[in-house]
C-alpha cells in the first residue's frame, strides 16, 4: 500500500524513462506523450538537459531571492519582453500565481488606488487552481468545492457580460478560453468586450494563462490571438518544461502594489528554475515567429476530422480536445496499449496536448494508431 495520501486515481502505469517525446516504462512499452501533464513538458523530455549539465559542471541550483542571481534577472528581462509587461513576479505553481495576482490586484486597488470595490467576478464553471484564494476563485463543480466551505468571500461568477455588476467590480479574471478537461474557445467578441468594459470602468483584467500560454496555442499568450492586453496575467505549465514555475506579469503601474513583505515565494525564481524558463523561451521562440504550432494544430485537427469514431474535433494550437462516439476512457486504455499515452477525466471527450515539437510524421503515425485502434479494438454504437 502507498504511503502517499489519496488525492489521485493513478493509473497503472510506472514510467522508467522519457526521452524526448517519448515516455519508457518498466515493461519497456514506448509511448508517444500526448498528455504531459496537460502539456507541462510542452518541449519533450530532453528539452532541459543542458540545464541539468550546468548544474553539474557547478552552477548553483539554489539561490534565495534576497541575494542576487544572473539567472533570475535574466528569465525576469526575457519574459518580460516575449509577454509584453514590466515586471514579473515568480513563485512555484499556476496556482500560486492566482493567489499571487488576487492579491496584487486588491492591494493595487486598495491600497494605491483607493477604489472601495471589492469584488473580482470569474467565469461560471471556471478552474484555476486548489489553494485556498485559487479555489474560492474556481467555479469547477468537480473540484468539490463544497466540501471544503466556508470559502473566502469577494468572489462571484458570471457567464454573460451583462450579469456584471460594475459598481462593485473591482477585477474580472477569466480563462482565455474553457480548458478545463475540454477546449472550447470563447466566441471571438467576449474577450474584447471584457477588456473594453473593464478599462471603462477602471477594473483590472486578470486573465489565466497558465494553460494556454508558452506557445500551447501558438502564441506567447492566447489573448494575442485576439489582440489584447490584460492587465495582469498568471502563466505556469508550461514555462519551464517542468520544473515547478509560476509566475504573474504585469505593468510598472500596477506592481508598485508589491512592496517588500507585501508578497514572497521561498523557492520562487531559484536558479534552476530560471535556467528552464531562459531555455524554454529560446525553444518555443522560433516556434511561435515560425506559426510552426498554428500549422501543425490545424494538420493534426484536420485529420482527426477524418476519423469516424471522433467528433467535434476542437482547439487551437496544439491544445486539442475531441468528442468521441466511444467510451474515452476505454478508448485511452487502447491508445496506451498502442503505445500513444492519453489521459482523460470524461467519459466523452479527450483532451490532448502534444509536445510543440512535435512532427507532422509523427502525426501521421498517431492518426494511422487512432485508425486501427477503432477498426481493432472498439465497438462503435
Ligand atoms: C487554467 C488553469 N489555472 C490554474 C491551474 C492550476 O495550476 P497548478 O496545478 O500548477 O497549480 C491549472 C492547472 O491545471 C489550470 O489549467
Amino acid at each position: 500500500m502507498s504511503n502517499l495520501m489519496d488525492t489521485i486515481e493513478p493509473l497503472d502505469i510506472n514510467i522508467v524513462c522519457a526521452e524526448d517525446i517519448f515516455l519508457i516504462t518498466d515493461d519497456q512499452t514506448i509511448m508517444y506523450d500526448l498528455f504531459n501533464d496537460v502539456g507541462v513538458v510542452g518541449l519533450g523530455h530532453s528539452a532541459l538537459k543542458s540545464v541539468f549539465q550546468a548544474l553539474v559542471d557547478g552552477e548553483p541550483y539554489s539561490i534565495p531571492a534576497i541575494l542576487g542571481s544572473e539567472w533570475r534577472e535574466k528569465a525576469a528581462t526575457q519574459l518580460c519582453q516575449v509577454m509584453g509587461y514590466d515586471k514579473v513576479f515568480f513563485c512555484n505553481s499556476g496556482t500560486e500565481a492566482i493567489e499571487a495576482a488576487i492579491k496584487l490586484a486588491r492591494r493595487y486597488m486598495k491600497v494605491i488606488k483607493g477604489d472601495k470595490r471589492k469584488t473580482i467576478y470569474t467565469l461560471k464553471g471556471v478552474f484555476h487552481g486548489r489553494t485556498y484564494g485559487a479555489l474560492a476563485a474556481s467555479d469547477a463543480a468537480s473540484y468539490h468545492k463544497e466540501d471544503f466551505e466556508p470559502h473566502l468571500p469577494g468572489f462571484k461568477h458570471f457567464t454573460d457580460i451583462g450579469e456584471i455588476d460594475w459598481d462593485e467590480c473591482m477585477a474580472v479574471m477569466v480563462t482565455p478560453a474553457f480548458v478545463n478537461k475540454d477546449v472550447n474557445l470563447f466566441d471571438a467578441n467576449f474577450l474584447d468586450e471584457l477588456r473594453r468594459m473593464t478599462n471603462y470602468t477602471g477594473a483590472l483584467f486578470i486573465v489565466d494563462e497558465i494553460q494556454t500560454g508558452f506557445g500551447r496555442c501558438g502564441e506567447w499568450k492566447l489573448t494575442d490571438a485576439y489582440g489584447i492586453q490584460p492587465d495582469i496575467i498568471a502563466v505556469g505549465k508550461g514555462i519551464a518544461n517542468g520544473l515547478p514555475v509560476g509566475a504573474i506579469l504585469s505593468t510598472n503601474e500596477i506592481s508598485q502594489a508589491f512592496t517588500p513583505g507585501r508578497h514572497f515565494s521561498t523557492y520562487g525564481g531559484i536558479p534552476i528554475c530560471m535556467m528552464a524558463v531562459c531555455k524554454v523561451i529560446e525553444l518555443v521562440e522560433p516556434l511561435i515567429d515560425s506559426l510552426a504550432i498554428y500549422d501543425l494544430g490545424e494538420y493534426f485537427l484536420r485529420e482527426l476530422s477524418d476519423i469516424k469514431f471522433m467528433k467535434h474535433v476542437r482547439g487551437i494550437g496544439l491544445l486539442i480536445a475531441v468528442d468521441l462516439d466511444v467510451n474515452a476512457k476505454e478508448f485511452c486504455i487502447e491508445a496506451r496499449k498502442h503505445g500513444v499515452m492519453i489521459a482523460t477525466f470524461d467519459d466523452k471527450c479527450i483532451k490532448m496536448t502534444p509536445p510543440l515539437t512535435i512532427g507532422i510524421g509523427d502525426i501521421d503515425r498517431l492518426i494511422r494508431v487512432f485508425h486501427h485502434i477503432y477498426q481493432e479494438h472498439i465497438e462503435v454504437p
